[in-house]
């Protein structure tokens, strides 16, 4: 995940920490990129940060895929605008995020879901997984040094790192029962994720609530990243001293 890095716009009203508690993840007025959001894990973002105020820009590499969503995020009451987008393509991008500004005149959040975006394994080896967590290990430093970089103009960056969630692109694994056991057995607290475990993270992420935070990832994982290995041997009911 989406991870995520998510750049907010340092114009934003909540400057001030005098805020009543619920305006501090308030996005009423912000518009928001969510890449990725034909299924998966970028739908369960863009509608965390519609219920929270956010028009939204929809992305797919297929625009028609994006349209029953669309429908569902202006139901919502907000602006949805779907685009089409090949994060693999540089000129894409540039389409993508010129038409977005033209259609809403500012930008103030992104969420960059589609593709290989931080994990887990941006914090933790696994074995089998090499490449994958090198590149995710990467997200990890790229999502340090552009807060370095970007702090300087107001905009923060961060990186939300989802444990196992089930979806379209890893769905073949849940049907392992074995390994769905196995996977339980491993998460502190005994099952894999739901997209919805995710909304108080990217709304916290993306509003005000963070804004003095950057180059950071939050983990959302039931716990997986503790190592979760159990020792032999009998519990102790309290610790030695
Ligand atoms: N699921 C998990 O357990 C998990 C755990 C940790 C991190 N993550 C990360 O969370 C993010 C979403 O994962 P997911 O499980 O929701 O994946 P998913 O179900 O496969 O959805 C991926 C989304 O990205 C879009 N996409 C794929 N390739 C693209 C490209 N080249 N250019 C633009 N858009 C592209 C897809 O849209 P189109 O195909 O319509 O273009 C789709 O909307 C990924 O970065 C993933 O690595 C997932």
């Amino acid at each position: 995940m989406t991870p995520e890095t998510i750049p907010t716009s340092p114009s934003s009203p909540a400057a001030n920490a005098d805020h009543p508690a619920n305006s501090l993840f308030d996005l009423t007025g912000k518009t928001a990129i969510v890449t990725g959001t034909s299924r998966g894990l970028g739908q369960g973002f863009a509608r965390a940060l519609a219920k929270a105020g956010a028009d939204l820009v929809l992305t797919s590499r297929t625009r028609t895929s994006l349209a029953a969503f669309e429908l569902e995020i202006q139901a919502l009451g907000r602006r949805a605008l779907s685009l089409e987008l090949d994060v693999r393509y540089q000129h894409s991008i540039d389409k993508m995020v010129a038409d977005a500004e033209s259609a809403f005149g500012h930008l103030d959040i992104l969420v960059n879901n589609a593709g290989c975006i931080g994990s887990v394994t941006s914090v933790a080896g696994y074995a089998g997984l090499t490449p994958y967590g090198a590149s995710r290990g990467g997200i990890r430093q790229l999502t340090m040094s552009l807060a370095d970089d970007w702090g300087k103009h107001g905009v923060t960056v961060n990186c939300l790192a989802p444990g196992w969630f089930r979806t379209e692109q890893n769905k073949v694994l849940y049907e392992d029962r074995e390994w769905v056991e196995y996977l339980r057995e491993r998460i502190p607290l005994r099952r894999a994720g739901e997209p919805n475990d995710l909304d108080g993270a990217i709304v916290f992420l993306a509003s005000e609530s963070s804004r003095y935070m950057t180059g950071q990832t939050i983990l959302v994982d039931g716990g997986i990243s503790t190592g979760a290995v159990r020792a032999l041997g009998k519990p102790r009911s309290s610790p030695e001293v």
